[in-house]
């Protein structure tokens, strides 16, 4: 670990707004580029989520078309079967981001990740989607977290 990254976890550690980017692999964003995505609060990776609790996810990306929807399409994938997770609001336009979206522009996609109490306490990789109004992701992230209860 290095010394910034050390005073990151230390600041997350004692902060409970704190952001950190989060570790995410892109799993093909045809029209966008990611650039960060934050989940909060997530102190240590993967993201521990607990039960009942609901974490908010910020994704900055730039998109490179013009679309006047975006929709958006969140998996669990539990051992390697993806597995629709509701979101409380599917609607791009809604969580953050101007419509229509401008080409060469950077949004931030803000939404929260609800964890059901009724969930069980593993681990899987979350899968999250933006759609433009051609069906072909601005973005699409992979990001392990982890449920405790
Ligand atoms: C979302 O993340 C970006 C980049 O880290 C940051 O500039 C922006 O303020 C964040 N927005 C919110 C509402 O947290």
């Amino acid at each position: 670990m290095d010394v910034q990254t050390g005073f990151i976890v230390l600041f997350c550690l004692m902060s409970f707004t704190c952001a950190e980017p989060v570790k995410f692999r892109d799993c093909g964003s045809a029209t966008g580029k990611v650039a960060i995505v934050d989940i909060s609060p997530c102190a240590v990776q993967p993201c521990q989520l607990k039960k009942g609790e609901s974490y908010s996810v910020n994704v900055t990306f730039t998109s490179d078309v013009k679309s006047s929807t975006s929709t958006a399409l969140v998996h669990g994938i539990i051992a390697g079967i993806p597995v629709p997770y509701p979101i409380p609001n599917e609607d791009g336009c809604k969580s953050g981001i101007t419509c229509p979206i401008q080409p060469q522009q950077t949004y931030h996609y803000l939404n929260a990740l609800p964890v059901k109490t009724e969930y069980p306490a593993i681990k899987l990789v979350v899968q999250w989607e933006l759609k433009d109004e051609t069906k072909k992701d601005l973005f699409c992230i992979l990001f392990p977290v982890q449920i405790v209860s």
